[in-house]
């Protein structure tokens, strides 16, 4: 007999998320990291969440960012009654900026497709951008005020979730790698680990940028090729900004304390995590074009971490190809904390073979590449 129903493949945030959904319908669940649970993207993002729409989108990633960013509000509550934990989640709001003139254009067309989704937002005429945050430079001449932006702490949020989980009963196992599976036909019948198998009904794929090598075991073809991101921590001597600051792949995201993250690199290098001088030179310079007063801000540290691409800029939500109890959730990108949650409620619908409550098929793997760009928010 099985001693759990499913082994999750990766303790990030995908998979954490999954595990919290199942263990609250009661299924036993063991969560498997080949190192400590959530120490590679989940923990090197900035934890910023996109604002909800109004309106149900047609773009499938839309749908799933708008349901996700729901949710966050639900579940920090319920994180926090059930186990004392505060994630951090804060509606802080956020100010999206331009820099130049195509720029500037750019966040025209995303305010187009903000306006269609029914997102929340308000171009700023130029004095008021300094009202909203006076620390802005006074070269930005274009922004919009979107007051839903949210952030959590992506730390935090990990622990919250691994404590409900753990008080749940479940088994959160760091430290053991996945070696490959047994199977039975169109099954998997156990997952093959360092210390030996583990028999299961379901399994979950959620291992980040290494998805692609454990699906390579059962000769699926998904690949997840890792994106690296660079960012750095800064400690003014005095709270700065209020709100997430974005431009294009950049963003500023202020902390409760006053530090401030400076993201991202979106780096193609292979699974390389080295921390460069290109790279933090160049997050630097964009914080103190956006923010001159940062200049005398103390580098805490800079870190990097390896984003789970996919063959679009869709995520894999689905049955892994070939086999009716292999689930596949990962290639979320830059967007992997902030479409988790529902993530993990589609994933728990399938595992508990209940229609989902999103249309899945844009997110098959297997599929053929999408079009790109289905989101109006990169992070
Ligand atoms: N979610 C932000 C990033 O990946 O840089």
């Amino acid at each position: 007999m099985p001693l759990t129903d499913v082994v999750i493949v990766g303790g990030g945030v995908i998979g954490l998320s999954t595990a919290y959904v199942l263990t609250r319908e009661g299924v036993r669940t063991t969560v498997l990291d080949r190192r400590e649970l959530g120490r590679e993207a989940s923990w090197a993002g900035a934890g910023m969440i996109a604002p909800t729409s109004e309106h149900v989108s047609v773009h499938p990633t839309v749908a799933l960012r708008s349901w996700s960013a729901r949710l966050f509000s639900d579940w920090s509550a319920a994180l926090l009654a059930e186990t004392g934990i505060d994630n951090g989640y804060r509606r802080s709001g956020g100010v999206d900026v331009a820099c130049n003139r195509d720029e500037a254009e750019a966040l025209r067309a995303a305010a187009g497709r903000w306006r269609a989704e029914g997102v929340e937002f308000e171009r700023l005429a130029y004095d008021d951008i300094r009202r909203v945050e006076p620390a802005l430079s006074p070269s930005i001449e274009v922004a919009y005020y979107l007051p839903d932006r949210a952030q959590v702490r992506n730390p935090w949020h990990l622990r919250a979730l691994s404590a409900a989980i753990e008080g749940r009963d479940a088994t959160l196992t760091p430290h053991r790698a996945v070696k490959g599976f047994e199977t039975s036909g169109s099954r998997v019948t156990a997952v093959v680990t360092d210390q030996g198998p583990l028999p299961c009904d379901c399994v979950v794929v959620a291992a980040g940028a290494w998805s692609a090598g454990v699906l390579a075991e059962l000769a699926v073809t998904a690949p997840t090729p890792p994106v690296k991101g660079q960012i750095v921590l800064l400690r003014p001597d005095r709270p700065v900004l209020k709100r997430v600051v974005e431009r294009g792949s950049n963003y500023l995201v202020p902390r409760d304390d006053g530090r401030i993250l400076v993201g991202a690199t979106e780096e193609h290098v292979g699974f390389d995590t080295n921390v460069t001088a290109q790279g933090v030179l160049g997050l630097l310079a964009e914080a103190l074009q956006l923010c001159p007063g940062l200049s005398g801000a103390t580098v805490e540290r800079c870190w990097a971490g390896l984003r789970p691409g996919s063959i679009d800029t869709r995520p894999y939500i689905g049955y892994a190809p070939g086999f009716e109890n292999v689930i596949v959730a990962t290639g979320h990108k830059r967007a992997g904390l902030q479409l988790s949650p529902a993530t993990a409620e589609v994933v728990g619908d399938l595992v508990l073979r209940r229609p989902p409550r999103l249309d899945l098929s844009p997110f098959e793997v297997g599929r053929q590449p999408g079009q790109t760009g289905d989101d109006s928010f990169r992070s």
